[in-house]
């Protein structure tokens, strides 16, 4: 088993990966967590697969386990949607003492995770991520939160879990398409943190998309460990974590313009990272090698490097006037000056920013 540290201080966690640990996931949580009681979130499509494997650990170990399952969707990643949560909580009688265990994707995390930071003003929180895109980035750093009609993620907390436990054996029942979703993020690493991982990204593609074991490990570790690094550097987002941001002010632009429907997380940030490398050449920071680098990346994982067609740049443009992040007429994108060093670039102009979406 990988061990990493998110290395916070008093609210430092360890994040696990292997191969099967969630029949182990009872002595895991007795390890970090002095709960007696254990809720797990997840929804209808993943309790199908882990749950029951999760509850018989849990229970085995001592705990009294309850759950909630949330049908399954981004569109319930809502205000109305965490009364299923609460509701949850209640019944089974959680208190401070006891914790929360998400077992899914990024939308149970999310949701799951600002549940435990509100419910009693805060109880343990566990995050047990079953897709790619949950393992590589939303069940590490502590964001939580749902969406709104007025944007994206605008409702939530920081909130950072007790332990992290990914099980790359979860992932052999994800489709290819969320499992490309889950790529993208990955790639993003290497182009905002690390040439070498970039070049091993560049030279592994077959290994990948076939998800071979070690290279599982691999993407999976190697991600978490940059991103670990930005969180304790930066972990409410004052600066530097705002690089993890790349490709999604575009990306987040793409999903609001399609109403969130059709196009996936991972697909909507997949463009974005091919606009915001050409802005970075644009702009005279990086060379046109490496934007087409970026572009050539994405591409080979089989992911999207352009808008869908019939989608308009104008339409994008308005759904990312809704962004929080660029509230206030402040135009700022996360850009690179070279293949593994981003940077948040202010100032821009509307007309700069147009230039690049197609
Ligand atoms: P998701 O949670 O909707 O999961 C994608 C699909 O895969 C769902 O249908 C789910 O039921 C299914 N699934 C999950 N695990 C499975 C498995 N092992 N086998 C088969 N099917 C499985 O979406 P996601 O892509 O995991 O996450 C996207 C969400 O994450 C978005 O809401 C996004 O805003 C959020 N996010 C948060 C952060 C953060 O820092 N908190 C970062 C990135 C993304
Ligand atoms: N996914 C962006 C962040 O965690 O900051």
């Amino acid at each position: 088993m990988k061990r990493l540290k998110v290395d916070l201080g008093d609210r430092s966690y360890p994040i696990l990966i292997a191969d099967g640990p969630l029949q182990n996931v009872g002595v895991l949580m007795r390890r970090y967590s002095p709960a007696s009681k254990v809720c797990i979130v997840t929804n209808t499509t993943v309790r199908r697969l882990y749950a029951d494997v999760c509850v018989t650990s849990l229970q085995n170990a001592g705990f009294k386990v309850s759950i909630v399952a949330l049908p399954d969707g981004e569109r319930y990643k809502t205000l109305r949607g965490m009364d299923r949560i609460y509701d949850g909580l209640i019944r089974a009688g959680l208190d401070r003492s006891d914790a929360v265990l998400a077992l899914g994707g990024g939308v149970t995390g999310d949701m799951a995770g600002f549940a435990a930071a509100t419910y009693m003003r805060g109880i343990n929180f566990v995050q047990f991520p079953t897709t790619l895109l949950a393992q590589v980035d939303s069940s590490v750093g502590g964001k939580t939160g749902v969406d709104h009609p007025g944007g994206k993620n605008i409702v939530g907390a920081f909130y950072q879990p007790k332990l992290v436990v990914c099980d790359l054996s979860t992932l052999s029942s994800l489709p290819q398409r969320e499992y490309r979703c889950g790529l993208a993020e990955v790639l993003k690493y290497g182009v905002i943190k690390s040439a070498t991982f970039f070049s091993y990204l560049e030279k592994s593609g077959r290994e990948i998309l076939d998800r071979k074991q070690g290279a599982l490990e691999k993407i999976v570790a190697e991600s978490c460990r940059l991103k670990a690094a930005v969180v304790v550097e930066d972990e409410r987002e004052s600066g530097i974590r705002a690089i993890l941001n790349y490709g999604h002010t575009f990306g987040h632009g793409i999903e609001t313009a399609m109403n969130f429907r059709t196009i996936k997380h991972g697909e909507a940030v997949a463009i974005g990272m091919v606009m915001a490398a050409h802005l970075s050449y644009l702009l005279g920071l990086a060379s046109a090698q490496s934007a087409v680098r970026v572009e050539n990346l994405v591409s080979s994982y089989g992911l999207p490097t352009k808008l869908p067609r019939g989608l308009s740049p104008a339409k994008v443009m308005a759904g990312m006037e809704h962004d929080k992040k660029i509230i206030g007429g402040k135009w700022r994108f996360v850009v690179f000056d070279k293949i593994g060093h981003a940077l948040v670039q202010g100032g821009l102009t509307r007309k700069e920013i147009a230039a690049v979406i197609r």
